[in-house]
This record gives structure tokens, C-alpha cells and sequence, in this order.
């Protein structure tokens, strides 16, 4: 079987005909199915350039949204909008919120969009400023005063991501049980790396003060125990985010790719053969 996978392309920066351009690439591939780890718009585009996407390239995609899919929204009424539209078109689907996709007996594909949770790196020290923590209506403060950054305060933010991480993590352990023992091949699609090995930026590995905020540890802890338990089955993370490239072993059968990616110009990672 041979997928496609892209990540990060953000197509709320490119006109129309950039969106044709991807959706062309997809088409030319002649693959199975088309896998999307997130970033895809905004929060009042996302679900146009799903409709977009799964329109044109006709073919089973699957997708978890990234912090970008967000901006200018809630969590709630975004994943909302996003789940209703699933519902209306059979070929997409929302990982974070279905059952993992079962295809023969070896290959399943399973996700969550993920947060990064400030358990690596040094998030009291850090002083990075997303503009998730300003563009998310969710992390603005429950008042702005004037002259004041609408920011809410570090820890109120961080235990904000941590429950969107430790919720990605509880899910995809969902997806894993009601795996069967003997699948062979499992596909992680995930939108934040999960291990600072994973978590590239700028051509290297984040430093203390970025990783707080680029990398989801809670997930990587749970896809270490799930790769111990199945000893005989391959896991695949694909993740994006940083908008750098890498490949990390992380154990014999746990690999993270994480896509390289440029605003204004979406593209394909790679097609993925799994046989
Ligand atoms: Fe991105
Ligand atoms: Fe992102």
C-alpha cells in the first residue's frame, strides 16, 4: 500500500491556484491514501481546505489538526466544525476523533493532533511566546486590561497545553488497545514531535528553551511502552510542526519523521510504502 504524506502546509498562504498545484501533486502520486499531520489553515479555513483537499485528490485522507488549525478560534467549536464536516464527506477522516483506520491485518493508521506539554526543555525559564498563547481564544485571558499583553499567565498556560497533550496521549492508548496483537505496521500521525530526538528546528535539535513548547513528552512516553509491549510490530510517528526535517530512531521498532516544511510552498514529505 502507498501513502502519501504532507505536513505544515498552511494552505491559507497560498491563492487558489497553489491549492490546485498541491492537490495535482497528490493526484499525479496515484497513491492509496493521503495523510495530513496538520497545519492545514486557520480556524475558519481549516474546514474549506479539508473540503478542498478531499474533493480534489478523491482518495481516503487522513488527517489530525496542528496549533495553526486553531488560530482565531476555540478548541472546541474548531474540532466541532471539523468533525461535522467528516461526517458529511466519506473520505475524510479525523483521527483525533475516530477509531484507528484498520487496513488487512498488518497495517493500522492512528492519531491525535497533539500539544506540546513543557515536560522537555526548561519551560519555567523559558520566555518563548507562541503566538498560539495570543491567537488561540482559549489561552487569552478571561480579561484584557488596557496596555497589557493578552497573555494569561505561564502556569495557567501550561496547564492548558498539558491537558490538550495528555489528552492526545489517552486517545492514541485508546486507538493502541483496541488494536489486535498482531498488526504489524502502525502509522502514528501526529501533529508535535514527541521526543526531543524528533523534535528538530533550524536544521538541529531544539534547545531547552524552544522544546517546552515544540514537543509533546506525554505522547512519547506512551508510544515507548506501546513499542515495548508490541516487540514484533513497526511504529511510524510522522509529525511535523517545527517545520524542519529529520528522521529519529528512537528504538528498534519505534521511528519519527518529522516533515520539513516552508510557508507558501505545501508540498508532499514522501509517499510511504508499507507492504
Ligand atoms: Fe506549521
Ligand atoms: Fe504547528
Amino acid at each position: 500500500m502507498r501513502l502519501a504524506w504532507a505536513t505544515d502546509v498552511h494552505l491559507n498562504f497560498v491563492d487558489e491556484r497553489g491549492v490546485d498545484a498541491f492537490i495535482g501533486a497528490v493526484q499525479k502520486l496515484g497513491v492509496a491514501a493521503l495523510i495530513l499531520s496538520g497545519d492545514i489553515g486557520e480556524a475558519e479555513n481549516a474546514d474549506y481546505f479539508l473540503t478542498r483537499i478531499g474533493d480534489g485528490v478523491a482518495i481516503p485522507t487522513y488527517f489530525v489538526l496542528g496549533n495553526h488549525d486553531f488560530y482565531g478560534g476555540t478548541f472546541k467549536e474548531t474540532r466541532h466544525k471539523v468533525k461535522r464536516l467528516t461526517a458529511e464527506k466519506p473520505n475524510l477522516f479525523y483521527l483525533s476523533a475516530s477509531d484507528p483506520i484498520v487496513s488487512g491485518v498488518d497495517l493500522a493508521i492512528v492519531g491525535h493532533d497533539g500539544w506540546a506539554d513543557g515536560r522537555l526543555g526548561d519551560y519555567d525559564e523559558s520566555d518563548l511566546v507562541l503566538n498560539d498563547y495570543v491567537l488561540i481564544t482559549d489561552f487569552r485571558p478571561i480579561k484584557v486590561t488596557e496596555g497589557s499583553l493578552p497573555l494569561r499567565p505561564k502556569s495557567e498556560r501550561l496547564k492548558l497545553m498539558q491537558a490538550q497533550a495528555d489528552e492526545a496521549a489517552r486517545h492514541l492508548e485508546w486507538q493502541f488497545s483496541v488494536l489486535a496483537a498482531s498488526t504489524k505496521h502502525i502509522v502514528v500521525v501526529t501533529h508535535v514531535p514527541p521526543f526531543r530526538e524528533a523534535c528538530w528546528h533550524n536544521g538541529r535539535i531544539s534547545d531547552d528553551r524552544s522544546l517546552p513548547h515544540f514537543a509533546n513528552k506525554v505522547v512519547g512516553d506512551m508510544l515507548l511502552r506501546e513499542a515495548e509491549r508490541r516487540a514484533d510490530c513497526q511504529l511510524t510517528v510522522l509529525c511535523g510542526h517545527t517545520h524542519s526535517g529529520g528522521e529519529a530512531r528512537i528504538t528498534d521498532n519505534l521511528t519519527v519523521i518529522t516533515g520539513g516544511a516552508e510557508y507558501g510552498k505545501p508540498k508532499i514529505q514522501r509517499v510511504i510504502e508499507i507492504s
